[in-house]
């Protein structure tokens, strides 16, 4: 399809920008976020899908954490929050139909549903205390966890065109979330999931960034 290429020009996330670390908190953030890695790679291994839905669950987290923190400490200080509540829970919320769209793909098993919410528990209370004693390390860790996203996403497009992966045909629900054409595949769908990470990615690098630089609120 000739469309398809001038899509995939549009949303590459070919600025893929790694953060440096540049202190022993930002090494220590790429540190935690490898180390979940091999977790993710050892489990999943190629199913892709699967991965998909587990670590969706996972990714909804943080923005929806960060979002409620920052939102106490505006009251608690009475200050503008720079739209940073909102920024959060968007992308909290933008997690949420990655997820909503990848459970019509693939249909998470007795065992992963256990771990989605083993996980869950663990994930979002050990979150909610970085976030509220280390913010700069949080939002650097999601940072990384978003760069790791851009590159899985990537070798699931690249399943996809070996034809290892079915292009099925893209939900009802990401053709109208994303606004995708009629005839639009999985191939789409992941091309712009995949530009919604880089776009987390670089938002949470600018946040901790700003926390280190003191520019935040
Ligand atoms: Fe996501
Ligand atoms: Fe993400």
């Amino acid at each position: 399809m000739k469309n398809e290429i001038s899509f995939d020009a549009e949303l590459a996330p070919e600025s893929f920008q790694h953060h440096v670390p540049q202190d022993l908190k930002d090494r220590i953030a790429l540190r935690i976020v490898k180390f979940m890695r091999v977790f993710a790679d050892k489990f999943f291994a190629g199913r892709y899908g699967h991965r998909a839905v587990v670590l969706e669950t996972v990714a909804a987290v943080p923005g929806m954490v960060g979002g409620l923190l920052q939102h106490l400490k505006a009251l608690r200080h009475i200050r503008d929050d720079q739209g940073w509540i909102r920024e959060l829970i968007e992308e909290a919320d933008n997690e949420r139909m990655h997820l909503m769209t990848f459970i019509k793909i693939a249909q998470p098993s007795r065992f992963e549903r256990f771990l989605i919410a083993a996980t869950q528990l663990v994930f979002y209370n050990l979150y909610f205390f970085l976030y509220l004693l280390a913010p700069r390390v949080a939002h650097r860790v999601v940072g990384y966890l978003e760069e790791e996203a851009v590159v899985s996403y990537t070798q699931y497009l690249e399943q996809i065109d070996a034809g290892n992966v079915e292009n099925v045909a893209a939900p009802q629900i990401a053709k109208d979330y994303w606004k995708l054409p009629d005839n639009a595949r999985l191939r789409e769908v992941v091309i712009v999931i995949r530009a919604d990470e880089a776009g987390h990615r670089d938002k949470n690098h600018e946040f901790a960034n700003k926390i280190a630089t003191g520019a935040h609120p």
